[in-house]
C-alpha cells in the first residue's frame, strides 16, 4: 500500500508520523514528575513503548491521531498533539478529543496551542468532524488555559468522573470542554 503522507505544518512545528527514534524521548517525558504532575503515575519505559503503540495503531485505523510534534530546525521530538477516539464510555461518549503532551522544555512558547489549532483545522476539514471534546483533572490548569486558548468552551455537562480513575481519587474530577465545527469556522474564518 502507498504510504499516505499524514504531516501537518504550522510556523514553527511539523505534526509527523511516530518513529522508533522518539520513544527514549517520549519514556523520559513520561518519567518526568513534572509532566505527569496531573496523571495517576509516571510511565516506565514499557508502559510509554506501549502508549506510543496505541497511538500509532490509532493512525493507521483512523488516519489521524497524537501526531508526534517536532520544532521547525529544532528538537525532532518534543512530545505530542492531537486527536483521538476516547478510550471510555461517558455520558458525552462516542467523542474524539484533542489531547497534548509536551517535554517540560517545550512549555510556554505557544507550541501546544499552536500545534492545536491545527490539529483542529484537521479535525473539522480533512477529518470532517462536527465536534471535538477536551478534558483535564480539574487542577491541570496548564491544559484548560490551552483548551480556552484555541477556543474551546465548557461542555454543557461542565465536569465528569473519569471512569479509569478511582472515585473518590483527587484526579477523578474532570473540566470537560468542547468546540463544534461551526463555532471553529466562525472562530477562525469569521463565518
Ligand atoms: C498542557 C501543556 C501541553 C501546556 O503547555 P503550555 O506551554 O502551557 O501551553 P502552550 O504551548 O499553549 O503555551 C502557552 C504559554 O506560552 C506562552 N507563549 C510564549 N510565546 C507564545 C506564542 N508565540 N504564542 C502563544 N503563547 C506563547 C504563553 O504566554 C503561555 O505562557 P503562560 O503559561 O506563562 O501563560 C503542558 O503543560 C504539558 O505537556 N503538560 C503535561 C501533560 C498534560 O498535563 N497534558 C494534558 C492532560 S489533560
Amino acid at each position: 500500500m502507498a504510504h499516505i503522507d499524514r504531516t501537518l505544518r504550522t510556523p514553527r512545528l511539523i505534526l509527523r508520523d511516530w518513529r522508533d527514534e522518539d520513544l527514549a524521548e517520549f519514556a523520559r517525558i513520561n518519567a518526568d514528575p513534572e509532566v505527569m504532575r496531573h496523571f495517576p503515575a509516571r510511565l516506565d519505559t514499557s508502559e510509554s513503548d506501549a502508549v506510543a503503540a496505541r497511538i500509532r495503531h490509532h493512525f493507521e485505523k483512523h488516519g489521524y491521531g497524537f501526531w508526534a510534534v517536532e520544532r521547525v530546525g529544532g528538537e525532532p521530538f518534543l512530545g505530542f498533539v492531537g486527536l483521538a477516539h476516547v478510550d471510555f464510555e461517558a455520558s458525552f461518549t462516542p467523542a474524539v478529543e484533542i489531547g497534548w503532551r509536551l517535554a517540560r522544555s517545550g512549555w510556554g512558547y505557544g507550541y501546544a496551542s499552536e500545534a492545536a489549532e491545527r490539529a483542529l483545522d484537521f479535525a473539522f476539514s480533512e477529518a470532517r468532524l462536527a465536534e471535538v471534546v477536551s478534558f483535564t483533572a480539574l487542577r491541570n490548569k496548564r491544559s484548560a488555559a490551552v483548551m480556552e486558548r484555541i477556543g474551546m468552551s465548557l461542555h454543557p455537562e461542565i465536569r465528569f468522573d473519569h471512569p479509569k480513575l478511582p472515585k473518590g481519587h483527587p484526579l477523578s474530577p474532570h473540566w470537560l470542554y468542547h468546540i463544534k465545527k461551526e463555532r471553529w469556522r466562525k472562530l477562525k474564518h469569521g463565518r
